[in-house]
C-alpha cells in the first residue's frame, strides 16, 4: 500500500481522489450531504487564506482505495487539525484506513498540532463503521448535531408585523454589511458547540469579502433578513447555499439577535428563502443539536425530519 499526497495540479487526479472520496462517503449514507466537485475543485485549486489542506490518497497496486483531508487552520485553532478519512466498500478492513490516519496524525504533528477533529455522520440504522473507526484511532465524542431533511415546497411562516424581511444573494449589500457581520460574529459567538474547545472565527470585511468570493464560485448564497420597521435594524438573519446545478439546498446559519427573539422570526427567514428557491430545488438539508432546544422545535414545526447523526470526534495527538 502506497500513501502519497493528491498532486492537486493534476486534473485526472482530482477527479479520481474526488470519485474515490464520494463514493466512499455516499456507501452506508443515503442522506449524506456531500461537497460537490464544484466546491472541490475550488478549494483544491484556490486555497484561502485562512486554511491549508493537504489530501493524501491510499494506492494498492496502482489502484486508488482509500483517500484523506487534513485541513489546518491558519487565523484561529492553530492546535487543531480537521480530518476525514474515506476508504472504498469493496477494500475495508484491510488496515487502509489505519495507514491514512497515521499518515494525517504525522502532517497534523508536523503543524505543530496537538488535536485531529473530524465528523463522522451515520444513518440511524445501518450508519456504517465511521464510529468504530473513529473510537479505534482513539477518538472521542465532543459533540453531536442532527442532521435534518426537509421535503420542499412547504408553507410560509407568517412574517411578525413589526418587520419585514430583506433579501439579498451573494455579496451582502453595502449598507447591511456593518448589521451583517455583527450577526454573523454573534452567531459564531452562540452556536453551540458541546465540549468542542474551539475559538470562534470573527470576522471583519475584508474575511466576510473573501468568503463571499469564493463561495459564491460554487454556490448560489441567499440571505433573507428581518428589518424592524419602526428604526431599520436587523434583529436576524438565515444564510442558504444552493451548489450550482443542484435540486437541493443547504441550510447553513440561522440567528435571531437576543432583543428580536419570541416572534418566531427564525422560521419566518427560513421560510422566506425557501419560497423564493427556483421549482427544481426539492430538499434542504439542515444541521442542529439536539440540545438547542428552540431550533430543532423550529425545524421540526417546518418539517424537518432528522436522517443522521453526525458526531463531532476528537483525538489528541501532541
Ligand atoms: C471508516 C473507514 C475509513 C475505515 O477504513 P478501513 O480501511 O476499513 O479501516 P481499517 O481496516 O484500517 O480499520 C482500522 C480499525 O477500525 C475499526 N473498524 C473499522 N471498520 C470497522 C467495522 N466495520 N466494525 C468495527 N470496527 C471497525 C477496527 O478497530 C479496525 O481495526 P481491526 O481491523 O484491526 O479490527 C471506512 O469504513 C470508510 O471509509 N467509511 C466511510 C467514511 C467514514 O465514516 N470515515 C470515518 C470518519 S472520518
Amino acid at each position: 500500500m502506497d500513501i502519497r499526497e493528491l498532486d492537486v495540479s493534476d486534473p485526472a487526479a482530482r477527479r479520481a481522489w474526488f470519485e474515490v472520496m464520494d463514493a466512499s462517503a455516499r456507501a452506508d449514507r443515503p442522506h449524506a450531504l456531500l461537497e460537490g466537485f464544484a466546491a472541490f475543485e475550488v478549494s483544491a485549486t484556490e486555497p484561502g487564506e485562512h486554511a491549508r489542506r493537504l489530501r493524501l490518497e491510499a494506492c494498492d497496486g496502482g489502484v486508488l482505495v482509500g483517500v484523506a483531508e487534513l485541513e489546518l487552520p491558519l487565523t484561529e485553532n492553530l492546535d487543531v487539525g480537521w480530518a476525514e478519512v474515506n476508504v472504498l466498500p469493496g477494500h475495508r478492513r484491510r488496515g487502509t484506513g489505519r495507514l491514512l490516519w497515521a499518515a494525517v496524525v504525522d502532517a497534523a504533528r508536523a503543524a505543530g498540532r496537538t488535536r485531529v477533529g473530524g465528523e463522522v455522520s451515520v444513518a440511524p440504522v445501518d450508519g456504517g463503521p465511521g464510529l468504530a473507526f473513529a473510537a479505534a484511532m482513539g477518538a472521542a465524542e465532543k459533540h453531536r448535531e442532527d442532521h435534518l431533511l426537509l421535503d420542499l415546497p412547504v408553507p410560509a411562516a407568517l412574517v411578525d408585523p413589526a418587520y419585514d424581511v430583506v433579501t439579498w444573494r451573494g455579496r451582502c449589500p453595502d449598507e447591511h454589511r456593518t448589521a451583517y457581520l455583527a450577526m454573523r460574529n454573534q452567531m459564531n459567538a452562540d452556536v453551540p458547540i458541546g465540549e468542542l474547545d474551539l475559538e470562534a472565527a470573527v470576522l471583519d470585511d475584508a474575511r466576510l469579502a473573501s468568503s463571499e468570493e469564493r463561495l459564491m464560485k460554487a454556490y448560489d448564497v441567499r440571505v433573507a433578513a428581518a428589518r424592524r420597521r419602526s428604526d431599520g435594524v436587523l434583529g436576524g438573519y438565515s444564510l442558504l447555499f444552493v451548489p450550482h446545478g443542484e435540486t437541493y439546498a443547504w441550510q447553513d446559519d440561522t440567528l435571531v439577535m437576543p432583543e428580536h427573539r419570541g416572534r418566531r422570526l427564525g422560521a419566518a427567514l427560513k421560510t422566506a428563502n425557501y419560497g423564493a428557491l427556483p421549482g427544481a430545488v426539492e430538499v434542504v438539508h439542515t444541521w442542529t443539536a439536539p440540545s438547542n432546544g428552540a431550533m430543532h422545535r423550529t425545524n421540526t414545526a417546518l418539517g424537518f425530519r432528522v436522517v443522521e447523526r453526525m458526531h463531532e470526534m476528537e483525538a489528541t495527538v501532541g
